[in-house]
């Protein structure tokens, strides 16, 4: 599947993001590997550690395999000062796991994200892309019992 994504790119580092997500979202547990980042540089012909660097910066993508649902829990200060700690306190409870683990049954995963341009809603996550705010512990317990009956 990634030879024929990089196929639609110019051989040029502007493609590189597009083609990692293009990548990454297609691909089974969303996640980037050690041997993709070296066929992308090469079909690029950037280094690799251009390549490492750009999945490391970028919190949307991960050299980790990830679940179904990826739980992105905003980690800057408005969301802080506004009672993220509770709200990741809860969904760590809920799904039985720590930040930047994703569950036995492969349902989900929990990350941190940068700002989700929601601060006046804060605190904020995002669950599969999709934007959730003025959380609290109720909230993210019918959020998440939601998402536990849609498959
Ligand atoms: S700081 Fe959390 S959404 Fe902006």
């Amino acid at each position: 599947m990634l030879e024929e994504i990089l196929k639609k790119y110019p051989q040029h580092e502007d493609s590189l993001i597009e083609i990692l997500l293009e990548y990454q979202n297609k691909k089974t547990k969303r996640f980037i590997t050690e041997e993709e980042i070296a066929q992308i540089s090469n079909y690029l012909g950037v280094t690799e550690s251009k390549v490492c660097s750009v999945v490391s910066f970028y919190t949307f993508f991960s050299t980790e395999p990830r679940g179904k649902h990826i739980i992105q829990i905003c980690k800057d200060v408005p969301c802080y000062v506004n009672g993220r700690g509770n709200v990741l306190k809860t969904l760590e409870q809920l799904l039985n796991i720590r930040i930047g683990e994703t569950t036995k049954d492969e349902k989900f995963t929990l990350e941190y994200t940068s700002c989700l341009g929601n601060c006046d809603g804060a605190p904020a996550m995002r669950i599969d892309g999709k934007t959730f705010t003025n959380l609290n512990p109720n909230k993210v317990k019918a959020i998440i019992s939601e998402y536990r009956g849609v498959n």
